[in-house]
């Protein structure tokens, strides 16, 4: 799928003097239903994560507190997102490698998922997920 299927989702915010409030729901305001959440938090400095793509999975990732960046490829460009407002999401198609580095100190990335966890679903290697988009390696 190509990288421009892939953008920011500006999260519904209800303000308030006692603090902000965001709210998700799924196939509302993610183009899926929500069948998994996880996390990535105590990442030390420096350090990347993802290194991977996945053949169906939608995610939607939120910097939930502090920063980092996500980086999204489609075997044909690259776009570098920098995460770090709780009421925004970056909305993954499939069929896109994905990089998270940047991290600030104390950050939490949450990932809203279309699927339970499976392992098959996953590229994690990158020739053979541009030889699957029938790029030449
Ligand atoms: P991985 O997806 O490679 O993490 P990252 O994209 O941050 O580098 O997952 C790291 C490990 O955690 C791997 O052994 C699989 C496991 N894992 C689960 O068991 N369930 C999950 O929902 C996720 C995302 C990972």
């Amino acid at each position: 799928m190509p990288l421009s299927d892939c953008k920011l989702i500006q999260l519904p915010t209800v303000h308030d003097r006692r603090g902000n409030l965001s709210f998700i729901e799924g196939g509302r305001h993610v183009p899926f239903a929500i069948e998994r959440v996880y996390y990535l938090y105590d990442v030390p400095g420096g350090a990347e994560r993802g290194g991977h793509a996945h053949k169906a999975l939608q995610q939607l990732i939120i910097a939930m507190s502090g920063s980092f960046d996500v980086i999204l490829d489609d075997g044909m460009e690259k776009q570098r997102f920098h995460l770090n407002r709780s009421y925004q999401g970056l909305y993954v198609c499939p069929m896109i490698w994905r990089e998270i580095d940047n991290f600030s100190s104390g950050s939490v990335c949450m990932v809203l998922a279309s699927n339970l966890y499976d392992e098959k679903d996953y590229f994690r290697d990158y020739e053979g997920f541009l030889a699957a988009l029938g790029k030449n390696v």
